[in-house]
């Protein structure tokens, strides 16, 4: 077994920082092995206007301890948006993109969007800029079964935005099913982030007799074995189309009760690469590591792949249960279990 892997720095497709003291406590984790992160703009008052990325962006990376950290933000997507602000914004590469979340769905989506033709504006201008759409691929309805709506959201909404924007890019984040992953493959302008949760966990983590694992309930869900195997050989095996995004999410542990109205997020920030080589090193591929974490983001989002290197050793860790700082305690994800691969700081 090889002791050290150099790979370029990756960047992290897919975060979410938060606000105010939470922000000052996670920020650092993310910057201690990424150039780049897209911070998620679902924050308690969602960033739909160029000027809250401006600050947000600057609030980030002042909090980061890190010189080189670079913060991109996508605008939160709602059906009242200004259009000319948000064009503006795209313009001055204020915002990277555009975030779709339906109505709803997920942490901090009340504002989202709950009928899509309503931000078809706000699409062609995206396609005009050639900027990127990241989906959150989920659809609810009250008939439509948690573990299908993905399925649902692909089928009935995406289908229509793909046929309608035939140049627009766009990402379905966190692909959770074999479903997503085929859908993905099929399309030229689409790319897919994948979590380490959703390559670790199936629905049998998450749902145990009749209560949920808060620490591995997350949105989109986990799903089956089949899916599990599919997100995998797509991350490890296909080496174009899919890229790191972490979902890292954190929530204070008080809103991570154990029943259903605990918050949906898990966070993976304080070992994120080193949940990935693990994978990736099961699966016989820790050669395709650098492709997904370090060049398939970039070349999607046609931006420069990093310089700087980053080493990873083979030396067994734990992974602390818990983060606690400044009044926040937030659970780690694979707290409490060793990993076999170390970022070299
Ligand atoms: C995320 C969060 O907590 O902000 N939660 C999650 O379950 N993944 C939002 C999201 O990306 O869905
Ligand atoms: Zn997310």
């Amino acid at each position: 077994m090889k002791n050290n892997i150099q790979i370029l720095q990756p960047d992290d497709w897919h975060v979410h920082f938060r606000e105010g003291a939470m922000l000052k406590v996670v920020s650092h984790f993310s910057a201690r092995i990424n150039r780049r992160c897209i911070a998620m703009p679902n924050t308690n008052t969602p960033i739909t206007e160029s000027n809250q990325a401006v600050n947000y962006k600057a609030e980030i990376q002042n909090n980061s301890k890190s010189e080189d950290f670079e913060i991109l933000i996508p605008c939160y997507l709602t059906e009242n948006l200004d259009l000319n602000d948000f064009k503006e914004g795209l313009k001055k590469n204020i915002f990277i993109g555009a975030k779709l979340y339906p109505n709803n769905v997920t942490t901090n989506s009340s504002l989202g969007v709950s009928k899509i033709e309503n931000i078809y504006p706000a699409l062609e201008i995206l396609e005009k800029e050639n900027k990127v759409l990241l989906v959150h691929g989920e659809k609810i309805r009250k008939d439509i079964d948690i573990f299908d709506r993905e399925k649902y959201f692909i089928d009935q909404e995406l289908n229509k935005i793909r046929d309608k924007f035939k140049e627009l890019k766009i990402v379905l984040e966190h692909v959770s099913t074999s479903y997503g992953i085929d859908f993905v493959k099929s399309n030229n302008l689409m790319g897919g982030t994948i979590t380490p949760h959703h390559m670790l966990l199936t629905k049998k983590d998450v749902f145990i007799d009749d209560s949920i694992n808060p620490y591995h309930f997350c949105m989109p869900v986990a799903k089956t074995e089949k899916d599990l195997i599919a997100i995998r050989k797509a991350a490890c095996h296909q080496n174009k189309k899919f890229f790191l995004g972490t979902d890292s999410a954190p929530h204070h542990i008080n809103h991570k009760l154990k029943n259903i109205l605990s918050k949906p997020g898990i966070f993976s920030a304080v070992s994120s690469l080193e949940l990935y080589a693990s994978i990736f090193e099961e699966e016989n591929s820790l050669r395709n590591l650098e492709v997904f974490s370090s060049i398939n983001g970039p070349k999607f989002y046609n931006l420069p792949v990093n310089k700087k290197n980053i080493t990873l050793t083979n030396e067994q860790w734990l992974v602390p249960e818990f983060i606690e700082d400044n009044n926040i305690k937030i659970k780690n994800f694979y707290g409490g279990k060793k990993l076999n691969w170390k970022v070299k700081n």
